[in-house]
């Protein structure tokens, strides 16, 4: 049976979401790349299909995860994004066809597109003021990356200046990786002194890049590639392989794989020629990059909320392996959520050992008839956890089916799953021990509480201890600082410090706040969308009161199912907020409904002060507007105007309404118009359009 396409828009951004944090905070990835690239992909798919599903919290809006604590916080002039990715050459063509259709550019336009290598290793980014290194960050999540420069001035391949003639502000970007050769010996002379060995060479780079010690960093062999820029006031050509030569000339590697192809075919058999040589290669890579050559076309393409429509990483198939499945063991998660795991017997994939991998859900699990002692095949792309393939048929006779746990290994509470669900959930709620130490693990999170020092280590310790059983807890430490100050590995000044760090967070944005929460499917753009609705948490409080007060008597003769989407439907009408959709609203109205949630709230609100949201606005003619756009629009297309709109801060509508506050229309615009000038809204053509953008600039 599969699932309705808004359930599992659900799913995949709690899944992807639950694997971003995993792989990016906290450095503890759960599945491979291909298999998270996958979901990925699969998500923009229906999105694609059901544009109107789209949810608030939907993966394709953000971009890796906050920066670790321990570094200086870069806030990037431009945020560092992502790559959208491609597994076959029709998908390179559709990428194409795509670029064309946006452009508006007829079949024979030419359209050139650089092709090169996809390194495996970091983003970096350096920024020169005067011709001078001043900064360089990593990509953190995207916004806010982490201040390596110190590190950096350590790598021979990054040039301290610029020579003149370079632009007085530009931030190059690029690579950090480690050659494999230099990786081999590395982890020879690691071993040979006892140290820790790293899995692969992005590791070994990511490891020996974010060093709180510049003279660690020094040691490592790192290297550097730059492909690309974030903000300069000027540019040295105006087409991709011209800057990059200019790069070249100001002392930067760049790639010298690097080709200008006019047609698809060509940008196809650099990347066949690439494939052929990758094992030959000095260090790893994992697909091609195509970009739009021409610049002035790069930044008419823009980017979608993650990655650049001007790019895309043509991704090379993933590597497999065969070996024995041990045990399937379930975790739980903050939600409950019922997760197994494959232990495996260590296999060597691409260089690296694999011991575990994930099985995602009890489903997946019986369509593949995985069995413990079974000859499993699975793949990896990256240095993360690997997917199982399929179990391998032999002559050994095989183990039982697998039985999925209908109570929770934590707790024994029963785990039940819901209809339309595909995670098997603990009933326990906080009384499960672990559903108690994830929620609190996520509550001081950093992008929740963000509570320097209390990571999950303490959490666990502390919750086991009987120090904290919730969040207000956390504030109540303080009363324990002798007791904290007499247990082993703890002294005066780290305890205060901790405690300091906690006083430090007394005070909290609304959004934050909510987040923190950790009610299901509130993520953090969920929890924005609230927080500006809302603005202030007894605001949201009332309407969550009055959420709970609408009456959910079942028809008579209705199916649970039907009564549960009834409820969701009429709830999301209480909450009335973009972005929150029947299932979030009825996701808040169960989570308020626990009297175990709403003592915990007070109980916290007793401890803390939650601000109020303050919003930023970057102010054009049409900040927090709505606009219609009618009609044929000549320079651009219909998804280049929306693009130009939420830039500049618009909400663009499909059909005039009374709350339309402009009407763009082109030639050939017809009811619509009319019914604009009838309800007095102003109507503008393209070319004054095109003014308000270029007025912003
Ligand atoms: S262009 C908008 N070119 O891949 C991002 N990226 O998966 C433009 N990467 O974050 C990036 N080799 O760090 C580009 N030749 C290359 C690359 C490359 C590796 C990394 C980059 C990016 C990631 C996306």
């Amino acid at each position: 049976m599969s699932e309705e396409p808004a359930a599992e828009l659900a799913r995949l951004a709690a899944e992807i979401a639950a694997h971003a944090r995993a792989y990016h905070t906290d450095d503890a990835p759960t599945i491979s790349d291909a298999e998270y690239d996958a979901l990925v992909r699969r998500n923009a798919e229906l999105e694609a299909a059901h544009p109107e599903l789209v949810r608030a919290d939907s993966p394709s809006r953000s971009v890796g995860a906050a920066p670790a604590a321990g570094f200086g916080k870069v806030l990037h002039a431009r945020p560092m994004l992502s790559l959208d990715n491609a597994f076959s050459d029709a998908e390179v063509a559709e990428f194409v066809a795509r670029v064309r259709r946006f452009l508006r550019f007829a079949d024979d336009t030419p359209l050139a597109l650089t092709a090169e290598p996809k390194i495996d290793g970091l983003s970096l980014s350096l920024t020169y003021r005067d011709r001078q290194l001043v900064t360089a960050a990593t990509r953190g999540d995207g916004t806010t990356g982490e201040d390596v420069t110190a590190n950096v001035a350590t790598i021979a391949d990054i040039p301290q200046r610029l020579p003149d003639g370079a632009p007085g502000l530009i931030e190059v970007r690029g690579e950090v990786y480690m050659a494999k050769a230099d990786f081999l010996a590395l982890n020879g002379a690691q071993a040979a002194a006892g140290q820790r060995t790293f899995a692969n060479p992005r590791n070994a780079a990511a490891g020996s890049l974010r060093q709180l010690d510049p003279a660690v960093t020094a040691a490592r062999p790192l290297r550097f590639l730059a492909h690309g820029w974030g903000e300069a006031d000027a540019l040295p050509a105006d087409t991709q392989a011209g800057v990059m030569a200019a790069f070249a000339a100001w002392g930067f590697p760049v790639s010298d794989r690097l080709r200008v192809c006019d047609r698809l075919d060509a940008a196809l058999a650099v990347y066949r020629g690439i494939e052929a040589d990758r094992a030959h290669l000095p260090f790893d890579i994992d697909g091609v990059v195509y970009k739009v050559d021409r610049l002035d076309l790069q930044a008419r393409l823009g980017q979608v909320a993650r990655s650049p429509r001007w790019a895309l990483a043509h991704k090379f198939p993933a590597e497999r392996a065969t070996t024995t499945l041990i045990a399937i063991d379930i975790q739980v998660g903050r939600t409950g959520q019922l997760t197994p795991v494959a232990r495996l017997e260590p296999v060597g994939v691409g260089g690296v050992i694999v011991t575990n991998a994930t099985l995602h859900n009890e489903d997946e699990i019986a369509r593949k008839d995985v069995r413990v002692g079974d000859t499993v095949e699975l793949q990896r792309a990256g240095d993360v956890i690997p997917q199982i393939l399929r179990a391998v048929p032999g002559d050994a006779p095989r183990g039982e089916p697998y039985e999925f746990p209908t109570v929770c290994p934590a707790c024994g509470s029963l785990a039940v799953r819901e209809a339309g669900e595909v995670a098997r959930r603990c009933t326990g709620g906080l009384i499960c021990p672990a559903q108690q130490v994830e929620r609190l693990r996520h509550f001081v999170g950093r992008r929740a509480f963000d509570i320097e020092g209390l990571g999950a280590e303490r959490i666990e310790l502390f919750t086991a201890e009987g120090l904290i059983a919730t969040p207000a807890d956390i504030f109540r430490l303080k009363d324990h600082r002798e007791a904290l100050i007499a247990r082993k590995g703890f002294d005066a000044p780290s305890v205060d410090k901790l405690l300091a760090a906690i006083e430090a967070r007394r005070t909290i944005a609304l959004d934050r706040f909510l987040f923190a929460l950790g009610i299901r499917h509130v993520g953090e753009v969920v929890a924005r969308d609230l927080a500006r609705a809302f603005g202030t948490y007894d605001a949201f409080a009332e309407r969550v009161a009055a959420a709970q007060a609408l009456p959910v008597e079942p028809a008579l003769g209705e199916s649970d199912d039907r009564a549960r989407t009834r409820r969701a439907a009429a709830l999301a009408q209480v909450f009335a907020v973009g972005g929150v959709g029947p299932e979030i609203a009825a996701a808040i109205a169960d989570f308020f409904a626990e009297a175990h949630n709403r003592d915990l709230v007070a109980d916290l609100l007793g401890e803390i002060a939650v601000e109020p949201f303050a919003v930023a606005t970057r102010a054009s003619a049409v900040t927090g507007k709505t606009v219609v756009f009618t009609g044929t629009l000549e320079s651009m297309s219909r998804d280049e105007a929306r693009a130009q709109a939420e830039r500049l801060g618009a909400r663009v509508a499909a059909s005039v309404s009374a709350k339309t506050d402009l009407v763009v229309a082109g030639p050939g615009a017809g009811s619509k118009a009319t019914k604009a000038a009838a309800l007095g809204i102003d109507v503008i053509d393209e070319a004054a359009w095109a003014a308000i953008v270029a007025a912003v600039g």
